[in-house]
């Protein structure tokens, strides 16, 4: 098999890449070790910043999400027993939209396979090879057969087998776990706001996120290690009581919970995002908490810059933007990876606190959100930085 731009993982990062290519006439091949089903359905991530709407829009994948995406001008919090509402509009002109990262998928996929892109569904990639000549390879098994594809340039968009191939000499990888975990909720009932909230209580953070006006999505602040088997439904109702606190407005309705499940949380940074023909985007390169939902739009946003370098060479056969791929990521990646860490820092109480840092804590919540330019701050960062324009 013969490509020009090899792909691992059919996640957001690898389709996106997939589609933005084909539009400029660039084949690619799309390797992904789950099945088509499994892509389409996985729960993950909901928020989607005003520059990546506006690049679904650009790209042609927009139908079906001006039809049941929720365009939000603001985002509510709520700390020692106050409320606080950031008007992102207002602070930054931008908006948040609630659009589910598996619709985006479907879309994605549904895009690929109608032009008649290829996506190996349920092909597990082994070994990326030669990478140091012009024809790296993929090996992949699939159907029980293995396979190889031969290209002329890879992209990862799964972290695992790409660190394997890079020479330990050449990358550096920037690691933090945190000592709590979330559990993740799609629950029958209508969202407590039509906006989301994240709530600070000193039992533990919870957000209140929704996937349309019907289904919430919740999360809740469980130690790492927590079992899922420890947390009744009676445990997870009242303790999203608890930590929503009374606010005028918000009301939790129950409802049905559909699904639970607990996520570890950890930042991680892999450096440099290339070597030789080989390029990481997405998750493969860079993982951030939740807080905040950077993690699908810092992935799109790498894929900008990579398609902008590939469209380049192709098309003008220029490489210097191969050259700065890593340099221009990186820089909004820690930007993420801070705000990131920051929100989830300032959010969630640490089991270990101390009563003076819990105090300490409340205080900066205080100092960000009873302020303007703290709130202008995090509106700028919640809404999305710039991203780059994919066509060169
Ligand atoms: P992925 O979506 O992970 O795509 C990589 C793909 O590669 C996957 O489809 C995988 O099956 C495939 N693959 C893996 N190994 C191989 C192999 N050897 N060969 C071929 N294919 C392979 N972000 C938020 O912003 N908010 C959230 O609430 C949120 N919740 C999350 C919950 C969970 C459980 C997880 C895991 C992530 C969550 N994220 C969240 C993060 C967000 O979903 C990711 O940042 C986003 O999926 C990144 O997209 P990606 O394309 O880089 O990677
Ligand atoms: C969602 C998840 C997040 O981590 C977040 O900060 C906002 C929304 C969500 O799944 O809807």
């Amino acid at each position: 098999m013969r490509t020009q731009v090899g792909i691992i993982g059919a996640g957001p990062a690898g389709l996106l890449l997939s589609h933005l290519l084909h539009l400029e006439g660039i084949e690619s091949i799309v390797i992904e070790s789950r099945s088509r089903e499994y892509c389409e359905t996985r729960i993950r991530a909901g928020l989607l910043e005003q520059n990546s709407v506006d690049l679904l829009n650009d790209a042609g994948l927009g139908a079906r999400m001006n039809e049941l995406a929720l365009p939000h001008d603001g985002v509510q919090f709520t700390f020692d027993n106050t409320y606080h509402r950031i008007n992102l509009t207002e602070l930054t002109g931008r908006r948040v939209t609630i659009y589910a990262q598996h619709e985006i998928v479907k879309d994605m996929i549904g895009a690929r396979l109608q032009a008649g892109g290829q996506i190996y569904f349920a092909a597990e990639a082994k070994e990326i090879g030669a990478l140091d000549s012009a024809k790296p390879l993929i090996k992949f098994v699939h159907q029980g057969a293995e396979k190889t594809i031969e290209c002329d340039y890879v992209c990862d968009g799964f972290h695992g087998i790409s660190r394997d191939t890079m020479p330990a000499s050449v990358v550096r990888g920037y690691d933090r776990v945190y000592p709590f975990g979330w559990l993740g909720m799609l629950i029958a009932c209508k969202p407590p706001s039509h906006e989301l909230i994240y709530s600070h209580h000193p039992e533990g953070f919870t957000l209140f996120s929704m996937r349309s006006p019907e289904i919430t999505r919740a999360y809740l602040q469980v130690p790492p290690d927590d079992d899922i088997k420890n947390w009744s439904k009676d445990r997870m109702w009242s303790q999203m009581r608890k930590r929503l606190g009374k606010h005028e407005g918000l009301e939790l309705q129950e409802g049905e919970i559909l699904q639970a499940a607990i996520t570890p949380m950890r930042s991680y940074v892999s450096e440099p995002m290339r070597y030789e023909r080989l390029f990481l985007a997405g998750d493969s390169a860079h993982i951030v908490p939740p807080t905040g939902a950077k993690g699908m739009n810092l992935a799109m946003a790498d894929v900008c810059v990579l398609a902008r370098a590939l469209i380049a060479f192709y098309k003008n056969n220029q490489t210097h933007y191969f050259d700065s791929y890593s340099e221009i990521c990186l820089g909004r990646v820690w930007r993420a990876e801070h705000f990131s860490w920051w929100l989830t820092t300032m959010l969630h109480p640490f089991y270990d606190a101390s009563p003076f840092d819990l105090r300490r804590q409340i205080a900066e919540l205080h100092a960000v959100f009873g302020s303007k330019a703290g709130q202008t701050l995090v509106a700028e960062n919640y809404a999305g930085l710039p991203i780059v324009n994919w066509r060169p």
